[in-house]
């Protein structure tokens, strides 16, 4: 993780990637919306486009390839399966982890779900290595305010299955983790700490050495919520120090119906399945089966095998433009786009106000006008933001706003699209007759 200084104000800095050579991988980029104007994607952190190569790789698996992996014994099967397991190697190198600590799953939620199914499945487990990290009453889950539904409602689920009480880390008024209680929140009586390396709302890129240094102390597992880091930062499991990092592959230029589940080897090892059924059992009888070592244990059924080598396709894309340039281009954009939201009357960004320990999610509010509204101005003019709660109800609640308005920048953002949204916010109090002067009045 890094945390980078404020850059100077009013500046477009040269930004590191070609956003003209990169818009041109993308074929969506060139369609037009609401009759013929350009269309300015700010909304990749709900889902990212695809760039032709992630595009090309599945329609290639598909025509050329199309097999069950790990079955069969035909030449498509084992093309089929040395596909697989390359995309396997490629996002495992890529994270910086072993390939059998990547678990295939549908997408982040479905990652975080198999991991708190399988603590609350240890407690009754029939083998006992698979009672180590069980969680029942008495103890505890510690999440943040920050966290978006998918890293608080399984957890909340999981309380309720098991008697374990949910805790949890509050916020600053500027948009960051309130640590000053990290202490006495994580504790002896904690199982795992779940935390959001970076907001999908506030932007906020969190501190997490301090929260794993804790948890392990106490002797919890870590669980980083990387959907909102992993496609926008360089991430390696071995500086993280948690025990799973998880991500959504359709947040990273990749195919819908993917995401990873990784876990440190000797954890994924002590920890029963959530799903069960083919491709995950070692010997099966009428009596009862046994089951794999991971990843397979947590991989049941035909998986999604042309969206995990779309996935493959993806990170190689990622790779070739390298995450240091990703990222760095994301706080130039950023860092611009806040001054110029700051700069108009009657906006005010929830969450930090400067590009310190900051991703490229920047949420707003425009006072006198509902964020629903202001989308639909800008959707007239062909920028697509999301407004809501951002699936992440609390940090909203927490800073007393209904809603948001948020943008969030990818690797074919540029300036074009930050100063159209900018413009967009204005014609949106043009529209309302919210003047700028009766804004700030
Ligand atoms: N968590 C996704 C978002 O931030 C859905 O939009």
């Amino acid at each position: 993780m890094t945390q980078t200084a404020s850059r100077p104000p009013g500046t477009r800095v040269p930004l590191p990637l070609d956003v003209e050579a990169i818009r041109a991988d993308f074929p969506i980029l060139t369609r037009t919306v609401r009759d013929g104007k350009r269309l300015v994607y700010l909304d990749s952190g709900a889902t990212s486009q695809k760039p032709r190569s992630v595009l090309d790789a599945e329609r290639d698996f598909y025509e050329n390839h199309n097999a069950a992996p790990h079955r069969g014994a035909h030449q498509l099967a084992e093309e089929a399966t040395g596909l697989y397991e390359a995309a396997r190697a490629r996002i495992a190198a890529f994270i910086g982890g072993a390939v059998e600590e990547v678990v295939f799953t549908r997408n982040t939620t479905d990652a975080i779900n198999t991991v708190a199914y399988a603590l609350s499945n240890a407690a009754t487990a029939k083998e006992p290595s698979f009672r180590r990290y069980a969680v029942g009453q008495g103890d505890e889950i510690v999440v943040t305010e920050m966290e978006h539904h998918a890293n608080l409602v399984p957890w909340q689920q999981l309380c309720e299955r098991t008697g374990a009480t949910l805790r949890w880390l509050g916020l600053t008024d500027d948009g960051r983790l309130d640590l000053s209680d990290l202490a006495t929140v994580v504790n002896e009586r904690t199982k795992l700490v779940a935390v959001t390396q970076q907001s999908n709302i506030l932007g906020t890129i969190n501190p997490l050495e301090p929260i794993v240094a804790r948890a392990r102390e106490v002797g919890a597992l870590v669980l980083v919520d990387g959907a909102q880091s992993v496609p926008h930062q360089p991430v390696d499991v071995a500086t993280l120090g948690a025990d799973f990092l998880v991500f959504s592959g359709h947040k990273m230029l990749g195919p819908t119906g993917v995401g990873v589940l990784w876990g440190r080897y000797e954890v994924l090892d002590a920890l029963p399945p959530f799903l069960t059924g083919g491709s995950m059992i070692e010997v099966v009888r009428m009596e009862g089966s046994t089951f794999m070592p991971p990843p397979q244990r947590f991989e049941a059924g035909v998986p999604m095998t042309a969206q995990v080598v779309g996935l493959g396709a993806a990170v190689a894309y990622l790779q070739d433009l390298g995450m240091d340039r990703v990222q760095a281009h994301e706080e130039a954009l950023t860092g611009y786009a806040l001054e110029q939201l700051q700069a108009v009357p009657g906006v005010t960004v929830i969450g930090p106000p400067d590009t310190v320990a900051r991703g490229g999610a920047v949420s707003f509010t425009v006072e006198g006008i509902h964020p629903h509204d202001v989308g639909q101005v800008l959707d007239d003019l062909g920028i697509a933001v999301r407004v809501g709660h951002h699936c992440a109800w609390p940090v909203v609640r927490r800073y007393g706003v209904p809603a948001t308005t948020r943008a969030t920048f990818y690797v074919h953002t540029g300036y074009d699209d930050v100063d159209a949204l900018v413009e967009g916010v204005r014609a949106a109090q043009r529209f309302f007759g919210v003047t700028p002067e009766e804004a700030t009045a």
